[in-house]
């Protein structure tokens, strides 16, 4: 009778979890079509991928719509404590909870985390504070790689232009470049903390694509 090598729980954990990738970038950078082009590749290499996004379509994630229509305005402190809110349901609910779903060994796109709180609501109040609640919240998982679509503001802003009637309070091209810059002071602060990499959203959307990619992995 030959023995079976066992292996333990850990291992075969370790090896059947499914991975965790953000998406971020100033609004108009191309996340939405990097985020479908992924998914279609992953999918194609019969990888069970799973997309998501913040604010998530739920009741919180409505309230948080609202603030940025401009509907019924908060400050930034309660912003970033609807999005901490959210966040925090995005990642445990059985229903559609990212730590779940990760476990079970899919691969969760989602557009925006907690890089975009840090970046925009970080901009008007207390950027420690923000990056705080936010990393060392237990209930908060920290993304395998973030995936950041570097774009000028002049070119997202006419991307934006084009494709909607409404822009959301933060998608004015001076405060897209407040932003951006901002995005930049965060990495600089995590540092090797997290797994993040800058990609050129300038280049065609078959390169950016294929970079994003290379990047996965
Ligand atoms: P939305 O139009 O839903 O998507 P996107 O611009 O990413 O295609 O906009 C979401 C907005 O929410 C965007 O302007 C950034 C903002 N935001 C924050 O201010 N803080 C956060 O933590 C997150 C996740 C998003």
């Amino acid at each position: 009778m030959t023995v079976q090598p066992q292996l333990s729980t850990e291992i075969l954990n370790e090896n059947t979890k499914g991975k965790f990738i953000v998406f971020e970038g100033i609004d108009g950078a191309g996340k939405s079509t990097q985020i479908a082009l992924l998914e279609k590749r992953l999918k194609s290499e019969g990888i069970t991928v799973v997309t998501t996004a913040e604010p998530t379509p739920t009741a919180m994630g409505g309230l948080i719509r609202d603030a940025l229509s401009g509907a019924s305005p908060k400050s930034s402190c309660e912003l970033a404590a609807m999005f901490l809110s959210d966040r925090i349901s995005h990642n445990i609910s059985p229903i559609y909870g990212i730590q779940r779903l990760i476990n079970d060994g899919t691969y969760v796109i989602c557009d925006r985390y907690y890089y975009s709180s840090f970046a925009y609501q970080g901009l008007d109040t207390d950027i420690d504070w923000v990056m705080d609640i936010n990393l060392n919240c237990p209930q908060i998982l920290k993304p395998d790689v973030c995936i950041f679509l570097d774009l000028d503001p002049s070119q997202s802003a006419r991307r934006l232009g084009d494709s909607r009637a409404f822009l959301e309070i933060f998608e004015k091209t001076d405060t897209l470049e407040k932003i951006r810059s901002r995005f930049f002071d965060v990495f600089r602060l995590l540092g090797e903390r997290e797994n993040i990499r800058i990609v050129d959203a300038s280049q065609s959307i078959e390169d950016v694509a294929q970079e994003v990619y290379r990047n996965i992995f």
